[in-house]
């Protein structure tokens, strides 16, 4: 598939005719809203779990030196905590490009948590897209992390940024506070090289 998914989403049907359509964010869409909503609310889906295997060419990477951000993979029994957003329909013009770089509009079940839900959509980077990473232990993506940088800003940014929202969503994400603790120990590490063998910074 090509790396730019824009035709194939605007091709997609799901939700036509409908006046408002919830977006379910459980990466950047978390705390970076960058566009017009109605609503917003945490909300959970369930069977999906969120990795750091997706290459990111156009907003924390380059096609050169990818970054590396988030998508889901299935995965029986898990939940995936984020943020919903009850938009118009104008808006998936604005999202089907900030999303491009692989990610396909999906139908999910979202869970608002009070008793109440809807159905909604979420954009998911599949391995068949051609800017997935896939799969790598931990302390490697933090590495890779640690060193991309696109035209959005730091890769790192958006780790850190992501843990602190899923933070405060009160969400248990091993996978993505374990590359923080390594991203930190990394920075840790780079403080005490530039602070030299006594400790001071020269
Ligand atoms: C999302 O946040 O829902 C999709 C992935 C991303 O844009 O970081």
């Amino acid at each position: 598939m090509t790396a730019n998914t824009i035709a194939i989403n605007q091709r997609m049907r799901h939700f036509d005719g409908h006046a408002q359509v919830w977006v379910f964010g459980y990466g950047s869409l978390i705390y970076k809203a960058d566009f017009p909503y109605l609503e917003r609310r945490a909300a959970r889906i369930d069977g999906w779990t969120r990795r750091f295997w997706q290459g990111s060419h156009d907003h924390r990477g380059t096609p050169e030196a990818p970054g590396r951000v988030v998508t889901l993979v299935a995965q029986a029994g898990a939940v995936c905590l984020g943020m919903a957003y009850l938009v118009t329909p104008e808006v998936f013009a604005h999202l089907d490009h900030r999303e491009k770089n692989g990610y396909l509009r999906h139908r999910v079940a979202l869970d608002f948590g009070d008793g109440h839900g809807a159905d909604g959509l979420v954009y998911i980077a599949d391995p068949a897209n051609a800017a997935y990473l896939g799969p790598a232990p931990e302390a490697d993506i933090a590495r890779h992390i640690a060193s991309a940088h696109g035209p959005s800003g730091p890769n790192r940014d958006y780790l850190l940024r992501l843990a602190d929202a899923l933070r405060a969503l009160g969400a248990d994400d091993p996978h993505v506070f374990t590359i923080e603790r390594h991203l930190r120990a990394l920075d840790a590490d780079t403080v005490a090289h530039a602070a030299g063998p006594e400790g001071g910074l020269h």
